[in-house]
């Protein structure tokens, strides 16, 4: 009895030191650091469950907050923030952040990502003498990457893609011993890299994509770990690089590499992904690459490869993808490719004797052949043109510019005796039983028109035809605006003195309400601070079958003239500001964001243009045309089953993908005219400045100015108008899939607008007016 209650007294010791050591108690310190953290982080959701009486060591990590702790010391940090939530305040300093970071002396894993930071990196994240993996992806950083780093010597990962970072990549980093992971994705860096490479012998990762390098990559022979190299969107070349055969991943892609490869790339065994599209490879195709034990992936699109292809030939049952597009190849395709369907071969562009992709006559590819063996000659490949829109609505403009509103052909009609009040009846809806009770429980609409609320808009209500009649003076031709394939625009002005905008649509017969209630449904959530919001619907109806012959739509009228008049000078010569300019852009970005997600289904394809940009009298932007479903139906444009052929085989996600970067690439024409400071004239015209916009962005300062609007030229700040540039330019890039999503322009945007700096130039003679009167250029105050 005794004795067994001394083992239960044992025991239970036992379990009471486990349990004390296991809940490791953090110095208030460190508790106290981490909470300025936060506070310095301007109180991110993902941090929203910290406070003071937290146990950081102790709370349950999860894929976007991890706190790991070892003898009452912070060693881990790991936060992950969202992209596309509001920036860090324009009084948030990179430098006091960093200091304070550095208050967790034994940290080893650092992990800071997409959490808005900005600024130059401070060289004292370097007295973090621990670290071992720093993780600073996605954020604002620019300027140099600090030579400070070198001190780390047991950094073994560095990842700060999706950053601002230029210059080159310092030659220090070759005295990172145990750096194994290097990750520099989509910044701004520049120059040839540095030989110091070929010294990092524990590298596994290489990732340098889509920077500004050049040059021939350095011998990186010795590098016997290097698994993954990724130097895709480079100029790199002419020569391929000399690798160790151990390569998993191998992306050359959209690069200037010309020489043909080496033998030893066969020999790479556990190569997955080889893409070397989009260079100028020339010299005959390794055959053998398709058997390769490991491979996967294998990508020579759009090269000059030659070569006899055999249909004998086997391939790697790993294989899943092969595209040898646009090269030189003849002979067969490989029936190991085309019998197996869980290969996707493309070949087209070729001379193959296999016919049922695109095919060249076999004389060209024999004498490309000869002719790139001895003469490589550079292709410059033109992609068909985007149909670019940029019409000039010139008609209707006048003062007014109410133009918006998708109408392009204008003409002045007799619109008295459009309405024939005899044979129709307009029944006014009531609004609570107008509206299916599905729209009240959709909890995403409650909460917009919560947020509404603050619009300053009246309730989205039902006209009755009365009403609109008098608001428009029985639709007299005074009140009239325009008039498009749908129908009429007239402005209106109702009873409370406010004036609106009224699209009249007539319909086809044989369309009753409940077909068109689920399009007003959608309608009426159109109302956002961005756009030209819908205030409300009437029907009118045939008398005889109760169809609908007319649906009216009401619009709020904003009367102060489009974005492009607002930059080209069209205002009597006055241009608004930098600062006006980027907030211009953030609201008709915050308005097609809406467009896409504010609303269920969101609405894509916007043919957006900056003429349907309206200012409000606070400059605030509004798109006055979208893509109604309404009309789009009428005409018989959607619809399942009406969609185009080519649209019908993508996945409906994919589709609405494509539908996005169209409007993306929409956004970056208007993006181009603010940069200008004039109105574009033709597609070719974008894709010169396109070209040129690009080449000013790896050039100086000096060179950038000099493309934008004189206007502007002096006030903007250097780091805004490089990121109004760059994120420009990569709105315009031909391959949708490469275009920045919505939020990721956005931040961008948001960020330029915090960057340039309100105390310059800019603000001083914007405090009372916020045009630059063109016409008085030494009113602009130059500061260096
Ligand atoms: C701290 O947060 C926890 C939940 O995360 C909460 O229960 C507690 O009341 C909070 N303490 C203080 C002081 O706010
Ligand atoms: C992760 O944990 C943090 C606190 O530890 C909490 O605030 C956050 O909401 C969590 N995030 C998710 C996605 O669970
Ligand atoms: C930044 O400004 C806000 C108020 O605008 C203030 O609450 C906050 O403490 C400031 N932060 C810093 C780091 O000064
Ligand atoms: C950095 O962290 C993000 C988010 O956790 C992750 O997706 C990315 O792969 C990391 N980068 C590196 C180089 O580890
Ligand atoms: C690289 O970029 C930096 C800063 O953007 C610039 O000063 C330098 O001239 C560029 N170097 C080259 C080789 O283009
Ligand atoms: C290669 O370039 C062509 C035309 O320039 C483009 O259509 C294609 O998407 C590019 N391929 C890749 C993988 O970037
Ligand atoms: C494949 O066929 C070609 C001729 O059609 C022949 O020369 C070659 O030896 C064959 N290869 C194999 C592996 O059978």
């Amino acid at each position: 009895m005794a004795k067994a209650f001394r083992y239960s007294a044992i025991l239970l010791c036992v379990v009471l030191v486990l349990l004390i050591s296991g809940s490791e108690q953090l110095q208030s310190s460190q508790g106290e650091t981490l909470l300025r953290i936060q506070r310095l982080l301007n109180y991110p959701s993902s941090l929203s469950s910290w406070n003071s009486s937290i146990d950081f060591c102790n709370s349950e990590p999860n894929a976007s907050v991890t706190v790991a702790c070892y003898e009452k010391s912070i060693t881990q940090l790991h936060i992950v923030g969202n992209k596309g939530t509001p920036l860090l305040p324009r009084n948030f300093s990179i430098d006091s952040f960093v200091t304070t970071v550095v208050g967790l002396p034994s940290l080893k894993v650092l992990t800071l990502v997409s959490l808005g930071l900005w600024g130059p990196l401070p060289g004292k994240i370097a007295r973090l003498s621990s670290l071992e993996i720093l993780n600073m992806s996605s954020n604002f950083l620019y300027d140099a990457i600090p030579q400070e780093l070198s001190s780390l010597s047991g950094l073994q990962s560095l990842g700060l893609d999706d950053n601002m970072f230029a210059g080159e990549v310092p030659n220090w980093i070759g005295s990172l011993q145990v750096l194994s992971v290097l990750s520099l994705r989509k910044n701004m860096l520049n120059g040839s890299l540095p030989d110091s490479l070929s010294n990092l012998e524990n590298l596994r990762v290489l990732a340098l994509a889509h920077n500004y390098f050049k040059g021939e990559v350095p011998d990186l022979s010795s590098l016997t770990n290097l698994q993954v190299l990724d130097l895709e969107d480079n100029a790199f070349g002419p020569q391929f690089p000399q690798l160790g055969n151990k390569l998993v991943s191998l992306v050359l892609s959209r690069n200037k590499f010309r020489d043909g490869l080496p033998a030893e790339v066969t020999s790479y065994y556990q190569l997955q992904r080889l893409d070397l599209s989009n260079n100028t490879f020339v010299g005959p195709f390794p055959q053998s690459l398709l058997s390769l034990p490991s491979v996967t992936y294998l990508n020579i699109a759009d090269n000059k490869f030659t070569g006899m292809l055999f249909e004998n030939q086997s391939c790697s049952a790993d294989l899943e993808f092969v595209d040898l597009s646009s090269n030189l190849m003849t002979g067969h395709m490989p029936n190991c490719l085309l019998q197996d369907s869980k290969k996707k071969a493309l070949y087209a562009g070729n001379c193959l004797a296999t016919g049922d992709q695109d095919q060249r006559p076999i004389s060209i590819c024999r004498n490309e052949a000869l002719a790139v063996g001895i003469l490589p000659q550079q292709k410059k490949r033109k992609p068909s043109k985007a149909i670019i829109a940029i019409s000039v609505i010139g008609g209707i403009v006048g003062g007014i510019a109410l133009v918006g509103l998708i109408f392009l052909a204008v003409r002045k009609v007799k619109s008295g005796k459009t309405i024939r009040k005899s044979t129709i009846r307009l029944i006014a809806e009531n609004a609570s039983t107008g509206y299916p009770t599905k729209l009240l429980s959709d909890a995403r609409y409650i909460s917009q028109t919560m947020k509404l609320g603050a619009l300053g808009l009246p309730a989205y209500r039902t006209f009755s035809l009365e009403e609109l009649e008098e608001a428009t003076n029985n639709f007299d031709t005074s009140a009239f605006m325009g008039e498009g394939s749908q129908g009429q625009i007239y402005r209106g002005r109702l009873k409370d003195g406010s004036f609106v905008v009224i699209r009249c649509l007539k319909m086809k017969r044989s369309h009753g309400t409940h077909n068109f209630m689920h399009h007003i449904e959608l309608i009426s959530k159109l109302r956002h601070r961005h756009l030209v919001s819908a205030l409300g619907h009437g029907f009118e109806y045939y008398l005889d079958d109760s169809s609908v012959s007319r649906i009216f739509l009401v619009f709020e009228y904003v009367p102060n003239g489009t974005l492009r008049s607002w930059i080209s000078g069209g205002h009597a010569g006055q241009k608004i500001h930098w600062t006006h300019r980027i907030a211009a852009a953030i609201g008709v970005a915050k308005g097609i964001q809406f467009l896409h997600t504010g609303i269920v289904p969101g609405v894509y394809s916007n043919n957006l243009k900056i003429t349907d940009v309206l200012l409000d009298q606070n400059l605030v932007a509004k798109i006055s045309s979208y893509n109604l479903p309404l009309l789009a139906e009428n005409r018989g444009m959607v619809g399942h089953g009406a969609s185009s052929g080519a649209s019908k085989d993508l996945s409906l996600s994919a589709r609405i993908n494509q539908d996005e970067k169209v409007d993306v690439y929409d956004f970056g024409l208007i993006l181009l005219e603010i940069l200008l400071g004039r109105s574009l004239t033709s597609g070719n015209d974008v894709d010169v400045l396109q070209d040129q916009l690009q080449a000013s962005i790896t050039r100086d300062d000096a060179a950038r100015r000099s493309m934008v609007d004189p206007a502007v030229r002096r006030v903007c700040s250097y780091q805004s108008l490089k990121t109004m540039m760059e994120i420009c330019v990569r709105c315009l890039l031909k391959n949708p899939a490469d275009r920045p999503s919505i939020e990721d322009i956005l931040w961008n945007l948001q960020f330029a607008a915090q960057v340039q700096d309100p105390w310059r130039g800019d603000s001083q003679s914007s405090e009372g007016s916020p045009v630059a009167a063109t016409h008085q250029p030494q009113l602009h105050i130059t500061i260096h």
